[in-house]
């Protein structure tokens, strides 16, 4: 199987107790239980949010959220130039990410980080969120990177990766400054 798979291409639902998730498997023994035993569980019991991405009806993804937090001594020196002043930011936290094994390495991943993007984008109308962070496995912190993620390799949590929201959408509206 080959060939780029466009967000716009996907159909990206959250879980429900109907949900068929009996066909997945990323290669990630841990993250494939996750969805397989526990996902449906934890959104019952509003301790993480699942939502899956089908391609033509196959599920070829999932992500899951949660509400957390930051704190700014986890946030690199160099980028702290931002001039961080409070102790703790909010954040949403990507607790697990992945992909079908046989459908990696098509974008789907970039396309499932950049819909959870989204997701904070509305939520951001009803509850302010400054970070999207993320628990990096070490084989995925390169994908994570790309993408625009930092780490503070002097931090306490070395895999805990962190992407400034505000940041993000100042560019954004900068784009478009720049194109109107
Ligand atoms: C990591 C994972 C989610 C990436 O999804 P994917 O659909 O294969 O990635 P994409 O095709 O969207 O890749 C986007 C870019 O990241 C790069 N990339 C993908 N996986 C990468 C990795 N593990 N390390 C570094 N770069 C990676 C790709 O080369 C691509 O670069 P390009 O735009 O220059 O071509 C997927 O491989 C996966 O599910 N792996 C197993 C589970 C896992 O590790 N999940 C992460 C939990 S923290």
């Amino acid at each position: 199987m080959s060939g780029k798979i466009n967000i716009t291409d996907l159909n990206i639902v959250v879980l429900t107790e109907d949900s068929d998730i009996s066909h997945f498997s990323c290669g990630n023994v841990e993250l494939d239980t996750f969805l397989a035993k526990t996902a449906k569980i934890a959104q019952v019991e509003d301790t993480s949010r699942t939502h899956l991405a089908y391609l033509n009806g196959v599920l070829v993804g999932f992500f899951s959220l949660i509400c957390d937090n930051i704190a700014r001594k986890q946030i690199d020196i160099e980028y702290q130039k931002e001039n961080y002043v409070h102790k703790v930011y909010p954040a949403v936290k990507v607790t697990r990410l992945a992909v079908h094994r046989e459908y990696q390495g098509r974008g789907i991943g970039h396309a499932l980080l950049y819909y959870a993007l989204g997701t904070v984008y509305a939520l951001q109308k009803y509850a302010a969120c400054r970070f999207v962070i993320v628990d990096a496995k070490p084989d995925a912190i390169d994908f994570y990177k790309m993408f625009g993620f930092h780490s503070n390799t002097a931090a306490k949590n070395k895999h805990l990766l962190y992407f400034d929201y505000n940041e993000f959408r100042r560019r954004l509206d900068e784009k478009a400054d720049v194109m109107a």
